[in-house]
């Protein structure tokens, strides 16, 4: 039993569709209505998403993109607007934990590397979807920022992850701005620690875990709610909510999802 049909005859976007997060708000839309143009790098994991929610009796085209590489996205944008006709909202997701180490210990190509995924990609998502967002002269687009970067400073050699994710709440409320006027919203979600893949996504170096930080005395348990880290289907009810029209005057928000973890960790 579908929990909402708001999302019937939209056709929505998700890139990082294929696993944790992006997985989950693209299940959760698709059983909303919408049809789904799933992008991730990893084909497996994106075609897995694509025969999931087939077999729920939802449509879905598959896309093995990589995000940072703006040619491949765009024509895979082209091909699913070929077959689908229109796109009415895009949750531009996908990221990697990237280089996590001593700021002298980070080889200035891995920082590259981890502003090029996330901070580009992202830029390139929601640049190539515009056109036809504004087609419709309606939207809403939704992007992954994280509390590292937002509300939490505190990380151990998160330098380089927490500056692209402040990139992007920082990129999603200029863009609300710049695409308010066009009736295209955009709002950014923040979420605290969820059950994910994304620690394999992460170039830990050795010297991370000998770093000298000031020691902090966290309370039991870093989030205060009593079911512990979050999951991608509370995120993805989240995603749900933004991109459909339950959220018409939502935009420039940036909501963080975290059970109140950042009260306690900052
Ligand atoms: N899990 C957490 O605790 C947490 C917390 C805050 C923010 N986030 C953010 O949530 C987003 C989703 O991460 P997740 O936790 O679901 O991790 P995940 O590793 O489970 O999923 C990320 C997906 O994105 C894909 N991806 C990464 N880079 C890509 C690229 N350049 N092109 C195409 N696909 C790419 C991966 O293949 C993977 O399928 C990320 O932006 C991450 O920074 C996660």
């Amino acid at each position: 039993m579908p929990s909402s049909s708001r999302m019937n005859g939209k056709v929505s976007v998700v890139t990082g569709a294929g696993s944790g997060i992006g997985r989950a708000a693209a299940l959760l839309l698709a059983e909303e209505g919408a049809r789904l143009i799933l992008i991730d790098r990893d084909t497996q994991f994106v075609e897995g998403v694509r025969a999931e929610i087939e077999a729920a009796g939802g449509e879905a085209l598959a896309f093995t993109v990589d995000i940072s590489v703006p040619g491949q996205y765009r024509d895979a944008l082209e091909q699913a607007v070929s077959r689908y006709g229109r796109i009415d909202t895009l949750f531009a997701n996908a990221g990697i934990l990237g280089v996590v180490g001593p700021i002298e210990s980070i080889e200035d190509d891995e920082f590259d590397a981890t502003l090029l995924n996330n901070v580009k990609g992202t830029f390139t998502s929601v640049k190539y979807a515009i056109p036809y967002l504004k087609a419709n002269e309606k939207g809403s687009i939704v992007l992954t920022s994280s509390l590292s970067g937002t509300r939490v400073f505190s990380q151990k050699g998160f330098s380089a992850y927490s500056t692209s994710k402040a990139s992007i709440a920082a990129f999603g409320q200029m863009a609300a701005f710049e695409l308010g006027p066009s009736n295209i919203r955009v709002n950014i979600v923040a979420p605290g620690t969820i059950e994910t893949n994304i620690s394999g996504s992460g170039d830990i170096e050795p010297e991370a875990e000998d770093m000298d930080t000031k020691p902090v005395e966290y309370p039991d348990g870093t989030v205060p709610l009593p079911e512990g880290s979050g999951k991608p289907e509370q995120v993805a009810k989240l995603v749900a909510f933004l991109s459909s029209d339950d959220s018409e005057h939502i935009s420039g928000a940036v909501v963080h999802i975290d059970g109140a973890e950042s009260l306690f960790v900052g």
